[in-house]
């Protein structure tokens, strides 16, 4: 039995969203098969409470101003970086870099509907081809969990930032994943699978503060939320709000051997138990900290 079919029944994941790789995720978001899918998660993480309160304690302490001039690292569709056009205006300008040509395509057609101006570009986090010292502001979000060396990012971020620059960076962590089923442990190999199969640290969140540590960033400050799950219903939904299904992750995972085939069907048989009666309970925390460059 494949791992995405419990109880008899197909959820509703196979059908929809099967073809969307949780091994490229948002590390390589244009070659997902169903980019759109990928692109809507965007959007329902952006409405969870948790992020919102993480971007207006980012806010609080970027403190953007009318001359400043700000990089948004993996802006994907652009949300805060429109936001960030309208504080800095008149006389400062945003930059959005990200990896994804279709994230961009999106963001463009938003800022310009908004009537602000991004000049956004394709770019990699880990080297980001702009001077050094040239903003007043950097930040990045959700972003470095999907890179092979999260410091690389951060000091680049570091890098181009002028001297007393603010810098603030949010990340999940993903081995901060609970799921309320009877099999703990099938929910503890599934968490530890998480970053096997992506090939990225996925656990980026919990490093950060000590990542600007080390990349000499002072007066650092951080804070945490926890995003909740209490339902979902898989005959009818594909996936827990700005989730990637679940159902296709599990069969990857046992694909790519990060999780044997038994446990991964008694981890979904049991999630997919609980959604159909009305008993889910997951939970996944976020971390940001926010700081100075030195100078
Ligand atoms: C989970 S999304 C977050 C997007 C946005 N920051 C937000 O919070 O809504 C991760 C973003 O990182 C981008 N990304 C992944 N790897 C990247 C890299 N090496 N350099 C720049 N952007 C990258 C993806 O294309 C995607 O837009």
């Amino acid at each position: 039995m494949p791992a995405s079919r419990t109880g008899g029944r197909a959820v509703m994941a196979d059908a929809d969203t099967a073809a969307l790789d949780a091994r490229l995720g948002y590390s390589k978001v244009d070659q997902q098969p169903d980019v759109a899918t990928v692109l809507a998660g965007m959007d329902a993480t952006a409405a969870w409470p948790s992020v919102r309160r993480l971007r207006a304690w980012e806010r609080a302490r970027l403190a953007p101003r009318p001359g400043d001039e700000v990089l948004d690292v993996g802006c994907g569709l652009g949300d805060v970086a429109a936001t960030l056009a309208a504080n800095v205006a008149p006389g400062g300008r945003v930059v959005g870099i990200d990896a994804s040509t279709s994230m961009l395509e999106v963001a463009r057609s938003r800022v310009a509907d908004a009537g602000v101006s991004v000049d956004f570009h394709t770019g990699d986090a880990a080297d980001l081809g702009e001077p050094d010292a040239a903003f007043d502001i950097c930040r990045s979000e959700r972003t470095l969990q999907w890179l092979e060396e999260p410091g690389r990012a951060v000091n680049e971020m570091v890098r181009v930032l002028r001297p007393g620059g603010r810098l603030c960076i949010t990340d999940t962590d993903w081995l901060t994943l609970t799921i309320d089923i009877p099999d703990d442990d099938a929910v503890a190999a599934f968490r530890e699978a998480i970053p096997r199969l992506r090939g990225t640290p996925a656990s980026a969140g919990s490093k950060l503060l000590n990542l600007c540590r080390d990349a000499g960033i002072t007066g650092l400050e951080a804070t945490a939320e926890t995003h909740v799950w209490t339902q979902w219903s898989p005959d009818t939904e594909a996936t827990p709000s700005g989730v990637f299904p679940i159902p296709p992750i599990v069969h990857q995972m046992v694909e790519a051997r990060a999780l044997d085939a038994a446990t991964g069907s008694r981890f979904l048989e049991q999630l997919v138990h609980a959604g159909r009666t009305g008993r889910v309970f997951m939970s996944v925390g976020m971390f940001a900290v926010a700081g100075r460059r030195p100078g």
